[in-house]
Formats: structure tokens, sequence, C-alpha cells
């Protein structure tokens, strides 16, 4: 398990697998690594030759006033904890090395509409800084494939766009969240519940889940689905963001078959995001 900082050192790593004729997976994180992560590192080893994981809090995702400074950095114990998988290199850059010519006016990748909407409404510019390191780091590296959560189902759905716009030869892979028995799924920011908090938190996922159940049983008044949800949630102390019931292709007002419940939610000082992909049944066509 190598550790690389620089791009050179990384390009010319990834050449010679290519070379021989090996396929590369990229899993790019901003660290603080849970078991979320590593179920992308798993599935990254399944789906290819080479597993490439990144390691870089990215600043130009965070907004003004949000946790940049006091993200958590653990590189040691994100080390430790990939070598119980061993992919078969860590890429740890520093910020000069993926952003050369600073942080001020530099080019940008702007994924319209999708990047204002949900997330990008009440974090602006946050979805500009995701699709522009997501880029970098696909250009540096040059995956076959790679990996990210369906928990953060938005961001899934502008880096496929961009790689289809941009017409950057990568698969990109959702993978399935991760959650605690409780339903609350793992991230990073979980630590900024306590403990009474957490077992609150578990609601969201709950509500998502009965919403999908509705959805699936034929229920089609979505906006009353949505209100009774926001309002229940609502009583059990979170301050809800949004929480709807969208195409899960685009995001779109929901006419599709394939359908994501998402939301977002502050619960004392944690912002939750969590999602319910739904594949709703035609007219008539109960599930068993
Ligand atoms: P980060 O929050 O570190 O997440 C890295 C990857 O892990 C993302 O693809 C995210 O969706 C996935 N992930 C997080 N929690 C998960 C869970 N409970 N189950 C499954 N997967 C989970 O997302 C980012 O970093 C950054 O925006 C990044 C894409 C690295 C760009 O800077």
């Amino acid at each position: 398990m190598q550790q690389i900082t620089k791009v050179k050192a990384l390009r010319s790593c990834v050449r010679d697998w290519h070379q021989q004729g090996q396929s590369v997976a990229l899993v790019p994180t901003m660290g603080n690594l849970h078991v979320g992560h590593l179920q992308l590192v798993k599935q990254a080893k399944k789906l290819a030759n080479k597993v490439v994981v990144s390691i870089f809090v990215n600043p130009t995702q965070f907004v003004a006033g949000e946790d940049f400074d006091t993200y958590p950095r653990t590189i040691k114990d994100d080390v430790a904890h990939l070598g119980d998988i061993e992919p078969d290199l860590i890429f740890i850059p520093e910020i000069d090395e993926v952003y050369p010519a600073g942080l001020e006016g530099e080019t940008q990748v702007i994924v319209p509409e999708l990047d204002s909407i949900f997330c990008g409404a009440f974090r602006p510019g946050h979805f500009t800084g995701v699709a522009t390191v997501v880029s970098k780091l696909l250009n540096m590296v040059q995956p076959d494939i790679a990996l990210f959560g369906n928990k953060d189902y938005q961001q899934l759905l502008v880096i496929k766009r961009l790689v289809k716009d941009l017409c950057i030869p990568v698969e990109i892979v959702g993978v399935e969240t991760v959650r605690e028995e409780s339903g609350l799924a793992l991230s990073s920011r979980n630590r900024y519940l306590n403990q009474q908090e957490k077992m609150v938190a578990a609601e969201l996922h709950q509500a998502l889940s009965g919403i999908a159940e509705a959805v699936k049983a034929g229920v089609d008044d979505y906006q009353q689905l949505e209100a009774n949800a926001v309002k229940h949630l609502e009583k059990k102390g979170f301050k809800i963001e949004y929480l709807s019931i969208r195409n899960a292709s685009n995001l779109g007002e929901p006419t599709e078959e394939e359908l994501v419940v998402l939301a977002a939610a502050w619960l004392g000082k944690a912002r939750l995001i969590d999602n319910i992909q739904i594949k709703r049944c035609r007219e008539g066509n109960f599930p068993p």
C-alpha cells in the first residue's frame, strides 16, 4: 500500500498498471474514514485490479462559515483503517498540488441547475467545488471506474453529469449507503451529535423509509406525504432544509418510475442528509 503525495509519481504508477493491462478504480474521500468509506474501497477491489484511494479535504467545497478548518484530519488512523483492506495506493496531495494556481480565479467546473437546488440552494458554490475537485482527481488518476456513495445522492448525480458533459472516459459507480443498526447513515459529521441526538437522528431514515413504503404501495399524494414527514420530524426537534420526492435520474418533479426521496435537516449542531431510492409501481400493479 503505497502513499503518494505528488501527481507526477501517481501518474507514473497508474501508467505502469495500465500498460500491464490492469484496470484501475478511484475512491475519492476527504478522510476521517468510517465503515461507509471502507465499503467503497471493498467494492472497488471487486470491480478493478488496482485501487487508488484519495484523501484530500477540499477547501473549495466548503461554504463560508462551514467547518473546513475544524474538519477532522486523521491521516494516521485513516491509513491504519485502510491497512485492513489494502488498496494499492493512497494519494494524499497538499493543496498546492491540487490547486497549483491558488484558490482564487482558477478554472472551475460548473454543473448548471443540479448545482443550485436542494443542497446547492443551502450551500451555494458547494457543488462547483465538488465538481472541480472531482474533475481534477479524475484527470490526475485517469481511472477506469470511480466509486461514490449513494448517500450523497445529489453529489453522485452532479458527478455523473460532469463526466458525461466533459466526455471523461470513466464509469461512475454508486454504492449503497452504510448505516448504523438504527438506520442512521454513517457520516463524518455524526460526531457533532450527542448520545441523545444520535437516537433521535435515526428518525430521519425512518421517515424516508415510511414515504418509500407508501409510494411503493401506491399512495400518490406526494405533497401530503412530504408535509406529514416534515411535521413529524420537526416535532422531534429537526430543522428541515428540504424533504422531497423527485425523479431519481435528474431530481426533477416526480414523473418517472424511479424516484428518490431526499432530505437535509439539522439536528443540534449536525447537518444530516439522507435519501432512499424508490421504484414506483405502475397503476394497479402493486408490489408483492
Ligand atoms: P467524503 O464525505 O469523505 O465521502 C467520500 C465518499 O464516501 C463519498 O462518495 C460519499 O458519498 C461516501 N460515503 C460517505 N458516507 C457514506 C456511507 N454512510 N455509506 C456509503 N458511502 C458513504 O464526499 C466527499 O467526501 C467529497 O465531496 C469528495 C467526493 C471526496 C470530493 O471532495
